[in-house]
């Protein structure tokens, strides 16, 4: 008979730099997810991990112990290939919202389950439900009928997929332990596994506004879960795209799908056209169709896809979206060229706005937020506008309009802003 397994020699083990065996492992995680483990020993593990990082052999049994703590969701009667995407998380990242249309509109089915918003990074659940009406707590079978027929699903994951994350990110989010590899990695492709999807591209976010604030740890990054995915017959890969200034204009739920149509419509800011060009191209590539992305935005077809993806899902298209009680514009001190923007700030104040939560259970506010009035490279006069920031009460107000300060670089003059895309990679 195997000795009986200890949490605290579990813990022990790897805050001394020792190796977990996989019984170790598939233990602590199926009792913590029983909850047969206390949260602070959970909470200790999670930080030696943090410290001590994993072996590749105990990332493996990790994730797969965490995608064993629920059901794996079989879409084989969809009927079309499947193609997720996954981002690490940045400032004003409403890329899911026109990706998942366009790709759909190549016939391919996009499976999204998403989160919510956490800290300065907006959740994709918060922002689609700015548009009234619109649900996001889709009945299993309602996922199933909508990619069959609609072909693009974004709604919130049911409590049996990968519970093990669920309650994992919920402690690392207030225990300082989110960025940290392994646990990135297992967090992420848990859920992506355990949804059931054919392909997956990574969308891997480097810089100031990221979870991963150099390259080098973007790429092992990157690795671990594209070698997670081919572990799990998932095909996998990762692109690495910059972060260290907001995507777009618009940060917040409503105005971030507000842009969002923008880019549907074939407009929109260029760099938040030019990521979702690319994150499709992958993803049409994993699903064997060779096609233009970019020319559904310009031709309406993925916008037909994305109407009809908001009225499956309950909502109206055609409804304004909701506007915050009051508006503060910020100006320029000083004339100038606007030389860069830097994401946290941005973030950080849509966040204080009224966009986001600090705690899991708080309500957030579909019309608060920040719009820069400016991109990099504009010439600005001294009170000029450089963004307006909405919020419903005064409070919530001058809380965005104090992190805001700084987010905005004035000097001389302005290199041109480089490619979103830094690299790729595959299997
Ligand atoms: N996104 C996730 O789903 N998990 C993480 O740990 C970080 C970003």
């Amino acid at each position: 008979m195997s000795e009986p397994i200890s949490a605290v020699d579990v813990i022990r083990t790897k805050r001394d730099g020792g190796e977990l065996t996989d019984a170790q492992i598939r233990w602590f995680i199926a009792a913590y997810t029983r909850g047969d483990v206390a949260h602070e020993q959970a909470s200790a593990l999670t930080m030696a991990v943090f410290f001590r990082g994993m072996t590749p052999r105990e990332l493996a049994t990790w994730t797969d112990a965490m995608i064993a703590s629920g059901t794996r969701l079989d879409l084989s009667a969809v009927g079309r290939p499947t193609v997720d995407k996954h981002s690490t998380g940045g400032v004003g990242d409403k890329i899911s919202l026109p990706l998942c249309p366009l790709v759909a509109a190549f016939g391919v089915a996009v499976p999204q389950l998403s989160g919510r918003g956490l800290g300065h990074t907006g959740g994709t659940l918060d922002k689609l439900e700015a548009i009234p009406g619109l649900r996001t707590d889709l009945s299993g079978q309602g996922f199933i009928d909508q990619l069959r027929d609609v072909g693009a699903v974004i709604c919130a994951a049911g409590p049996d997929l990968a519970p093990a994350d669920k309650l994992l990110y919920a402690l690392r989010d207030v225990t300082a332990t989110v960025e940290s590899i392994p646990l990135i990695a297992s967090s992420i492709m848990s859920k992506k596994i355990a949804e059931g999807t054919d392909g997956l591209v990574l969308d891997v976010k480097v810089g100031a506004g990221a979870f991963m604030r150099d390259r080098d740890r973007a790429e092992e990054l990157a690795r671990a879960m594209v070698r997670l995915g081919a572990d799990h017959g998932v095909r996998a890969v990762a692109v690495l795209t910059a972060m260290d200034a907001p995507l777009g204009y618009a940060a917040g739920n409503g105005v971030e799908v507000a842009e969002s149509v923008e880019v549907l419509a074939g407009g929109g800011p260029a760099d938040v056209r030019e990521l979702t060009v690319a994150l499709a191209a992958e993803m049409l590539e994993l699903a064997g169709v060779d096609a233009d992305p970019a020319a559904a935005l310009d031709d309406g077809r993925a916008m037909d896809v994305w109407n009809a993806m908001i009225r499956a899902q309950g909502g109206d298209p055609a409804a304004p979206l909701p506007s915050a009680a009051l508006s503060h514009v910020v100006t320029a001190d000083t004339a100038g060229v606007v030389s860069a923007i830097r994401a946290m700030p941005v973030g950080m104040a849509a966040w204080r706005a009224g966009a986001g939560r600090s705690r899991r259970d708080e309500p957030v506010s579909p019309g608060a937020g920040v719009v820069l009035r400016v991109g990099v490279g504009d010439a600005v006069a001294a009170g000029g506008a450089l963004a307006e920031i909405y919020a419903d009460d005064e409070a919530h107000l001058a809380a965005a309009v104090h992190e805001f300060a700084g987010a905005v670089a004035l000097a001389d003059h302005a290199d041109a802003p480089g490619s979103r895309v830094l690299g790729r990679v595959t299997a």
